[in-house]
């Protein structure tokens, strides 16, 4: 199951994002927003990044106008490795190298096209473990 949510700045995306996931048979939870009307983006990835952390979805996808907030909210809560990305190469890396649970994109930022291919890059990726799973693993040591 992968969760999604935005906030108002990230709703198109989101909700075009959703449509590809879900035609392409991916389960989907979405946690909103269901308008483009103004919310706080903390809120959201609280709530999206909640059902990763308990384990309800698998992985994550936050959308705001630059990724930037969104990402940043998502980065507080223990247990969440959200990456923003711009591009398809750093998508493989996240997960690759940092086995993101969380992507992170900029609805104001990105066109819906690129969007579809870094999600895919993201999706499609594989964590390689060994010497990355020991800096994760320092990654969660610097949580307090
Ligand atoms: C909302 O106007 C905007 O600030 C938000 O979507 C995001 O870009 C913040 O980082």
């Amino acid at each position: 199951m992968i969760a999604i949510g935005s906030d108002h700045g990230g709703f198109e995306l989101k909700e075009e994002i959703k449509k590809y996931l879900l035609q392409k048979g991916y389960e989907v939870k979405d946690f909103g927003v269901d308008s483009p009307t103004s919310v706080d983006y903390p809120d959201i990835a609280k709530t999206t990044c909640a059902s990763i952390v308990s384990g309800e979805c698998e992985k994550g996808i936050l959308v705001c106008g630059t990724g930037i907030g969104i990402s940043i909210s998502a980065n507080k809560i223990h247990g969440i490795r959200a990456a923003l990305c711009g591009d398809c190469y750093s998508a493989k890396m996240a997960k690759e190298h940092n086995n993101a649970n969380v992507l992170a994109l900029g609805g104001r930022v990105i066109g819906p096209n690129l969007a579809l291919e870094i999600v895919e890059a993201w999706l499609n990726a594989e964590f390689q473990g060994g010497r990355h799973q020991n800096r994760i693993e320092k990654i969660h040591m610097l949580e307090c």
